[in-house]
């Protein structure tokens, strides 16, 4: 059974500032990007790596390992970026498909796998992180919302490969920070895997040091 890995990484990465568009601003002395890419690549259940970048970074890319995996370049959303890979892995035929953020490096080989074994059940998987902070919701009153039914998600999130084509085919006009959302549109059940304080997505340099202290601390 293929499994595929569309790695998103064609942001512009604005929040973040510093001189590399930050998926290849350094991190425990390697590209944030790289973190996932050798990751995914040297996982047995995964067969396909390919990673969506900004035709702008093409020479960044590929100067950072010499043998990186295919790649497209992605498009001005998140979602175009992901499409694109889709299309390019239509000639592997994938039973199942991965999106992962680039600015999710510290993700867990266990996290991966329980995605992947999920996708025996059900035909979207989300990755969901309890809240622990109490949340209100500001539109002009503040509202409080019940933390204990509230998740953040996070990437990877999985899908049988012909579902998430014909969603993203359907639902091309929406916009969304994430998959996921085009399954709720289609009324899937969505499996939910647990998932961890440390897979942070980094967007802010302060996200970045916090990225750094977690990598130190595995290395210990
Ligand atoms: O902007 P945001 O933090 O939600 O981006 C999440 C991931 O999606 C990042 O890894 C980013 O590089 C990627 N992305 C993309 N194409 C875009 C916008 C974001 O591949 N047009």
């Amino acid at each position: 059974m293929t499994t595929a890995v569309i790695i998103v990484a064609a942001g512009e990465g604005e929040r973040f500032g510093g001189e590399l568009p930050k998926q290849y601003a350094k991190l425990a002395g390697k590209s944030m990007l790289l973190h996932s890419v050798e990751l995914f690549s040297r996982l047995e259940n995964i067969d396909h790596v390919i990673v969506a970048i900004n035709s702008k970074h093409e020479h960044i890319y590929k100067a950072l390992a010499p043998s990186m995996p295919e790649y497209v370049f992605g498009g001005a959303r998140r979602q175009d970026s992901v499409y694109a890979g889709l299309t390019a892995l239509a000639k592997h035929n994938p039973v199942k498909v991965l999106t992962h953020d680039a600015a999710r490096p510290l993700v867990s080989p266990q996290i991966i796998t329980e995605v992947v074994d999920m996708l025996n059940d059900f035909k979207a998987v989300d990755v969901a992180n309890p809240l622990q902070d109490t949340i209100k919701k500001n539109d002009g009153g503040i509202e409080l919302l019940d933390r204990s039914k509230l998740y953040a998600t996070q990437t990877p999130q999985g899908f049988c490969y012909p579902t998430l084509m014909q969603l993203y085919e359907k639902y091309n006009d929406r916009n969304a920070t994430d998959d996921i959302s085009f399954a709720l549109w289609a009324n899937l059940n969505v499996g939910l895997v647990n998932g961890s304080k440390h897979n942070l997505k980094i967007t802010t340099p302060e996200d970045h040091q916090y990225a750094e202290y977690l990598f130190k601390m595995k290395a210990l």
